[in-house]
């Protein structure tokens, strides 16, 4: 173990989890599909995939990761006996180890030049701007948004090689409970502002005729990409837990966290997206059009702003290192590279893959209306390696703990060292049926009516 490193306590493990888990994907992801996606039904939806299929497969993942003390790839190699087929699992979820890196510091960078804008009091007088064109010219500045992207590639770079314990744990530790803290105070505010109840209605009152399988994948996919699953993040993380752990426990509370920050950073998104008159629908730019003007609308407005945006940074970047730890230790524990090597290529390739979805908000017309696509580089990016490549990753380890490698070996490693796994009779229903049955259900359904029809 000493040369690959390990949480240093439980709570070390739960933080760090908890804060690969806490990033984008519940502060700027979840509120804007929750907006593209019907409000109330979709958060319904996703809290069911977060329970049936979320929970059991971060409980999967964790014990694979575990018992195999190994990266993606090489967990499957060999808990398979070196099987092609369960190889290729392991290599998908490389591949969108890299291009999940890649569009997700685009957002990050996006976020630092928030804050830039903030800190320079470019937000001062919110009230007299349009925070659309203020967007829309921000991402169509090449120079700016390739050069935010960089940064935020640098700085996970940075952390990740400093190494699991001394870089990813001390962010976590301390500063997701501030974040947390704000997030409830900007709530409050939302959700007072005048105007706010026809967007707390949007969020809560469920209009079911809105229910369709577009939409449960999209929750899905939201499920499994804020829980940080079906990517061997997870898988990762559990090879640095130490036997001692109680993995369901610590997979409940990962759960939990994050699901109570999607749920918040909903409240303070929903209700002033009504209130400030803007469009539940507006897509990725959705947080950044509405959040300058609720810190417009409070005192202190200005601290608020900076420190907001100071952690939502911190919280990507304990995602970001999160998402880059897995082919790094892929390249670490089977090609022999230096921890060093292995974060520099990766992260070079990342920036290159990654540039183009960069420049797909405007700053090259090319990427932005790809000719015949009708969409822009960036979407496409992150529905491939977002909702699709999770779903089947996540699928793929619903089958292997639960039956190839089987939920008898799976409970002795929960249970190795007297930890009683309370609910295992239930997980291994959920991990054996409800989960990979409803994800390929719901893909099926989505083929079906999308391509084949
Ligand atoms: N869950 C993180 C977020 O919500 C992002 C993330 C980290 C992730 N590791 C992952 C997403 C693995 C998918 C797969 O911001």
């Amino acid at each position: 173990m000493a040369t690959r490193g390990s949480w240093s306590s439980k709570t070390g493990f739960i933080l760090a989890g908890a804060g690969s888990a806490v990033g984008l994907g519940a502060i700027w992801r979840f509120p804007y599909v929750t907006g593209a996606n019907g409000g109330a039904v979709f958060v319904i939806a996703f809290l069911l995939c977060c329970f049936f299929i979320g929970y059991p497969v971060m409980v999967a993942e964790l014990t694979l990761g575990r018992n195999t003390e190994k990266n993606p790839v090489g967990m499957f190699n060999k808990l398979s006996g070196g099987k092609l087929r369960w190889k290729l699992v392991g290599a998908l979820m490389l591949l969108s180890g890299f291009t999940i890196f890649a569009w997700y510091s685009v957002i990050a960078g996006w976020v630092v030049g928030y804050l830039y804008k903030t800190v320079t009091g470019q937000f001062h007088n919110v009230q007299n701007l349009d925070t659309n064109q203020v967007f829309a010219e921000f991402v169509s500045n090449p120079l700016t948004v390739t050069f935010l992207h960089a940064l935020v590639i640098f700085m996970t770079s940075f952390v990740v090689y400093r190494g699991v314990k001394g870089g990813i744990e001390l962010l976590s530790k301390w500063l997701m409970p501030l974040l947390f803290v704000l997030l409830i105070l900007l709530a409050i505010r939302s959700v007072t502002l005048p105007g706010a109840t026809e967007g707390l209605r949007f969020y809560l009152m469920p209009d079911f005729s809105k229910l369709n399988g577009q939409m449960i994948l999209a929750a899905m996919g939201q499920a499994l990409f804020s829980l940080s699953l079906g990517m061997g993040t997870m898988i990762t993380y559990g090879s640095y837990l130490s036997k001692r752990e109680n993995i369901p426990a610590s997979a409940f509370w990962i759960t939990f966290f994050e699901i109570i920050v999607c749920l918040t950073a909903g409240f303070v998104i929903m209700p002033a997206v009504s209130a400030m008159g803007k469009d539940f629908a507006s897509g990725p730019e959705l947080i950044f059009v509405v959040l300058p003007s609720v810190f417009g609308e409070m005192p202190g407005g200005y601290l608020f702003g900076v420190g907001f945006f100071i952690l939502i940074i911190i919280a990507a970047l304990t995602s970001t290192v999160s998402i880059l730890e897995v082919p790094a230790a892929y390249f670490v524990d089977e090609k022999a590279w230096s921890r060093k090597k292995a974060v520099t290529v990766v992260a070079v390739v990342a920036y290159v893959i990654g540039t183009p979805a960069a420049m797909a908000s405007g700053a090259s017309e090319f990427w932005t209306n790809l000719p015949g696509l009708g969409t822009d580089f960036f979407t496409i990016m992150s529905t491939a390696f977002g909702d699709v490549s999770l779903s089947i990753g996540a699928f793929f380890v619903a089958i292997f703990a639960g039956w190839h490698w089987g939920i008898g070996r799976a409970n002795a490693e929960i249970e190795s060292n007297g930890n009683s796994f309370a609910i295992k009779k239930l997980w291994g229903f959920l991990i054996r049926y409800v989960a990979p049955i409803t994800i390929f259900i719901v893909f099926a359904h989505v083929i079906w009516t999308q391509v084949l029809r």
